[in-house]
């Protein structure tokens, strides 16, 4: 039975290496974060993902998966660690080299090496191939064999989505691609595409940006749309009628660890200056400041004035929130001398956050809609009316039925 060790047992490391153990590899999953090693051990996955306890747990209790803190000598290594963004909107890209330089330790001749982690260009054969190189003698291509395989999953359906989803996969050479589909076609469905590592990491990379400049332009139709007073929703849902025309829907900010990111990794080595996608990022950076004016704007009047901010996460029915426009709207509202909770029964740790919806709205001037929890259908509005200094909504997401609340009592906005 060949042997795997993923590298980094996060969102993406620990469904692939649950689901590789369950099909047919004896996987070692590697973490250095000593409270995650822990939590496995005693079979508890620190991620909420559906299906993932059940695969985890059933090839923990056979022995085809292990985790530990260190590498050992394997077949197969996949690196999974975080590429997050730095100060300069450049990547962070200290905990790839940090896994490239422990996998030196442990590859022989013959090996696999393959990057997940999504990365700027060339990291795959320039980092990673060299840090190996440099530490172990081993030449990509000739001693072993290098592959690029990114992810495209959706946070809460992850499970689903690394079995279904096609699959792009780079290789320094042809061999190397078709080995690291041969891994993959241990568990995937989807189809397979064979192509060089410099296409898969910028094939990777434009998918988000893709998202992101169409998220922009959802965006700035909103602000527009604000100007002519029309509802910018009925806009983009008649537009779409067209055959060829699928805008996305706007929102107060595009959030998580991959959208706001990916656009800058394609930047960060290329010249070109006032790019449409550098453009569409600052717009949707700057749509939290939006929110976070009108909120000032509909509640400044008020002595002390209090927001209540439904949701942490950076988008709907999941806790992660990383990049999170709920951060930016909260530091821009307590810089106003707003006072500011946050209710989000799926986030445990966050500024201002109220452990309960009562506590939250207690003497609130403003509800305010951040992410379309599915809970967040559940309020109880009449109780909420009671709680509230003032009994207005404002909604960035077209969430709540305007009318209905207004028969309530409530003034109600959306963005
Ligand atoms: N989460 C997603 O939905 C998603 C989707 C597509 C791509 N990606 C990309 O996949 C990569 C991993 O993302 P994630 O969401 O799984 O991150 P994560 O933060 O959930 O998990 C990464 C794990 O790696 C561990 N780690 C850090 N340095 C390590 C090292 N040197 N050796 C071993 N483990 C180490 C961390 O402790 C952490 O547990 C990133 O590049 C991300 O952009 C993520």
């Amino acid at each position: 039975m060949k042997k795997i060790c993923v590298m980094g047992l996060g969102y993406i490391g620990l469904p692939t290496a649950s689901l590789l153990a369950n099909n047919g590899y004896e996987v070692l999953g590697v973490d250095k974060n000593a409270r995650v090693i822990d939590k496995l051990n005693a079979g508890n996955p620190h991620i909420e993902e559906p299906d993932l306890k059940g695969i985890f747990i059933s090839a923990l209790n056979e022995g085809r998966l292990k985790v530990s803190g260190k590498a050992q000598k394997s077949d197969i290594f996949i690196i999974s660690v975080p590429t997050p963004l730095g100060d300069d909107n450049k990547a962070d890209l200290s905990y790839v080299e940090a896994a490239s330089a422990e996998i030196s330790r442990y590859i022989s001749r013959g090996n696999l090496v393959i990057l997940e982690s999504t990365s700027p260009m060339d990291t795959t054969e320039k980092l990673v191939g060299g840090i190996i190189h440099e530490n172990s003698g081993l030449k990509a291509g000739k001693d072993y064999l290098l592959s690029f395989c990114p992810e495209r999953v959706l946070p809460g359906k992850i499970i689903f989505e690394l079995v279904n989803n096609n699959r792009i996969i780079g290789g320094i050479d042809r061999e190397s691609a078709e080995e690291a589909r041969e891994v993959y076609s241990s568990f995937v469905k989807g189809e397979m595409f064979l192509t060089d590592l410099r296409t898969a990491e910028l094939v990777k990379l434009v998918e988000n940006t893709y998202r992101d400049v169409n998220l922009a332009f959802a965006n700035e139709l909103s602000l527009i749309c604000a100007d002519y007073d029309i509802n910018v929703r009925d806009v983009i849902k008649y537009a779409n009628m067209h055959p060829r025309v699928n805008i996305l829907n706007p929102g107060p900010g595009v959030g998580g660890h991959c959208i706001p990111i990916d656009p800058w990794f394609i930047l960060q080595s290329v010249s070109r200056k006032n790019t449409l996608i550098e453009r569409s990022r600052r717009i949707n950076d700057d749509m939290p400041l939006v929110v976070s004016g009108r909120i000032f704007d509909l509640i400044r009047k008020n002595k002390n004035p209090k927001a209540t901010i439904l949701g942490a996460s950076y988008k709907e029915n999941v806790g992660d929130h990383r990049e999170s426009p709920t951060k930016a709207v909260v530091s821009d509202l307590l810089a106003k001398k707003v006072r500011v909770s946050v209710y989000d029964p799926l986030v445990d740790d966050f500024i201002n956050r109220e452990e309960s919806l009562e506590a939250s709205l207690k003497s609130s001037d403003i509800m305010v809609l951040m992410v379309g929890h599915n809970v967040f259908r559940d309020i109880d509005f009449k109780k909420a009316c009671k709680l509230m200094r003032n009994k207005t909504v404002f909604d960035t997401r077209n969430f709540y039925d305007g009318e209905e609340l207004a028969s309530r009592g409530f003034k109600y906005y959306r963005l």
